[in-house]
């Protein structure tokens, strides 16, 4: 085994172990409010001006939107020209599922729960989704000395008070059920001796409330909400994408276009009522980041309820995880989960110096880190410039062992490329993470048009503009079987009138009519990867 450190990295690593020992005796003090604010403004990616455009047509006209999501938002769209039989639907059911990860089975469970005949379509397979890749953990106020008031506070301290209310409510309050829910259904977390959940912190957050498997944490929660799914015989439609919601003359959503994947063919699925879990956009790489999201993760749901009629909110703000893998370029972009630094680990730089607390929440902690290399003194590697984490701390501070017991996912991807992280430090550098905005919703979880449920990360508005750790799994939980529960008793009173896709030529007009002209179509579905 050949650590792949340059002989610079390896004099920095030097620097880093010679202030291990005061730094773990005097950690770094938080920001001020003041001071973070002025970090953001200068260093954080949402702030960089140049990347974003004024949207010209839809609900949302007159506000911004990140380029690349702006340009999906004016595509045409995929059955432009097409003579889509809306007659003879594919599929019929009561309530259609869109997306097949976190979110969309744990609506389907619920809906299948309230006696509807609910179907999944999903892009790739079920379970290929960003909730496999979640690694930290789950929060629930469920703790002793906490509650939810006190994550209520954290939450939109963390989304600088712009969340949607009552949507944070509905989260910190239905947390403790949902995580309940999860360890009945059969979700391994992890326990100690007396079999209470062992928590730990995560950045911004008041009290111990992550609760964990491991540093694999959602593909356990995904392994078991999968399971389920099959076990109650929920049809799944795979490597299937909903390219345009279909509604009633009434305005209502009434089903979707599908196409297969890999044949192209167009099918129909009339519903009474829909529900988009399509997840995230991380593999739109807003400003040339890297992502640590799944290869799926391409804002296909926003396009869809946009051109359908729905209100965005918070389209503008993305999260950018402070610690993605700057080194080895195999990785690049891969999720260093926030646990590593709630079990101790400091960020340093090329000095071995630690410019800042570990756990401020992530768009300072990310701002910190740019902001850190912006000013030289970041580490150069062979692929860019990023700043140690310095995970020896682990088992020097909890005892030889612990990195193995509690984080063997990342022990075993560094290990991989010859790098044992109980002895080195990794270097990291932000990688986009999260979607904070989406589709409005209420607290039923529908959104502007009628029947039209949304639930996982393509709402917008719970977060507000920041996400902190850990509400993400939760989110997908709790409004996941919000929208299943809600579908599941909405679609037993709804009367479907004539399907329809006027809004899609409409929506093509108001395009034209605003002067656009582009060759693009969306929903994207996949990155393109090809060399330009
Ligand atoms: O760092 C992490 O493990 C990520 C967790 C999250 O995004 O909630």
């Amino acid at each position: 085994m050949s650590l792949p450190y340059t002989e610079e990295m390896l004099e920095s690593i030097k620097k880093v172990e010679a202030t291990r020992a005061e730094r773990m005796a005097n950690e770094p003090r938080r920001m001020t409010a003041d001071e973070k604010d002025a970090l953001l403004e200068q260093y954080h990616p949402d702030y960089n001006k140049e990347s974003f455009e004024e949207i010209i047509v839809g609900p949302n006209k007159g506000q911004m939107a990140p380029k690349e999501l702006n340009a999906l938002l004016q595509a045409n769209s995929r059955i432009k020209g097409m003579d889509i039989d809306l007659e003879h639907p594919d599929y019929d059911c009561e309530v259609l599922v869109i997306g097949g990860g976190g979110a969309g089975s744990s609506a389907a469970i619920e809906a299948n729960e309230a006696g509807a005949d609910v179907m999944i379509v999903t892009k790739l397979r079920i379970g290929d989704a960003n909730t496999m890749m979640a690694e930290g953990g789950i929060q629930a106020a469920d703790k002793e000395n906490d509650s939810p008031q006190q994550h209520y506070l954290d939450v939109m301290g963390g989304g600088h008070f712009k969340n949607v209310p009552e949507l944070v409510k509905k989260l910190v309050t239905e947390g403790p059920a949902a995580v309940n829910w999860l360890d009945h259904l059969g979700v391994l977390f992890d326990k100690d001796e007396n079999g209470v959940m062992v928590t730990t912190h995560g950045g911004g957050t008041s009290r111990k409330r992550m609760h964990a498997a491991a540093d694999y944490s959602g593909a356990e929660i995904m392994r078991v909400l999968r399971d389920e799914v099959i076990n109650r015989g929920i049809p799944v439609i795979e490597f299937t994408v909903a390219i345009e919601i279909i509604k009633d003359e009434e305005g209502k959503a009434a089903g979707a276009v599908l196409m297969n994947l890999e044949t192209k063919e167009i099918m129909v699925a009339r519903a009474k009522t829909v529900i988009i879990a399509t997840g995230g956009a991380g593999r739109m790489h807003y400003q040339g980041f890297p992502t640590s999201n799944h290869y799926g993760a391409t804002a296909d749901g926003l396009v869809l309820a946009y051109r359908a009629g729905a209100e965005l909110l918070y389209q503008d703000t993305l999260q950018y995880h402070p610690t993605g893998v700057a080194f080895p370029a195999q990785i690049y972009g891969a999720l260093v989960t926030e646990k590593v630094r709630s079990m101790g680990a400091m960020f340093c730089n090329k000095d071995g110096e630690a410019f800042m607390h570990p756990l401020e929440t992530r768009d300072v902690a990310a701002s910190g880190v740019i902001r850190e290399v912006a000013r030289g003194n970041g580490i150069h590697t062979p692929l860019r410039d990023g700043i140690w984490l310095d995970t020896p701390m682990i088992d020097a501070i909890h005892g030889e062992g612990t990195l193995e017991k509690r984080l063997p996912g990342m022990l075993r991807m560094y290990l991989r490329y010859d790098i044992d992280m109980r002895k080195v430090p990794i270097v990291i550098y932000p990688t986009l993470h999260y979607q904070n905005g989406g589709i409005k919703i209420t607290p039923d979880g529908m959104s502007g048009v009628e029947n039209l449920y949304v639930a996982g990360e393509a709402v917008g508005g719970i977060h507000g503009r920041n996400r902190l750790m850990g509400n993400s799994l939760l989110d997908i939980i709790v409004f996941g079987r919000n929208a299943g529960q809600q579908a599941g008793k909405k679609c037993k009173e709804v009367t479907l009138g004539k399907l329809t896709l006027a809004h899609v030529d409409a929506y093509a007009k108001e395009c034209a009519d605003a002067g656009i002209v582009t060759d693009l179509v969306s929903p994207q579905l996949l990155p393109d990867y090809r060399r330009k």
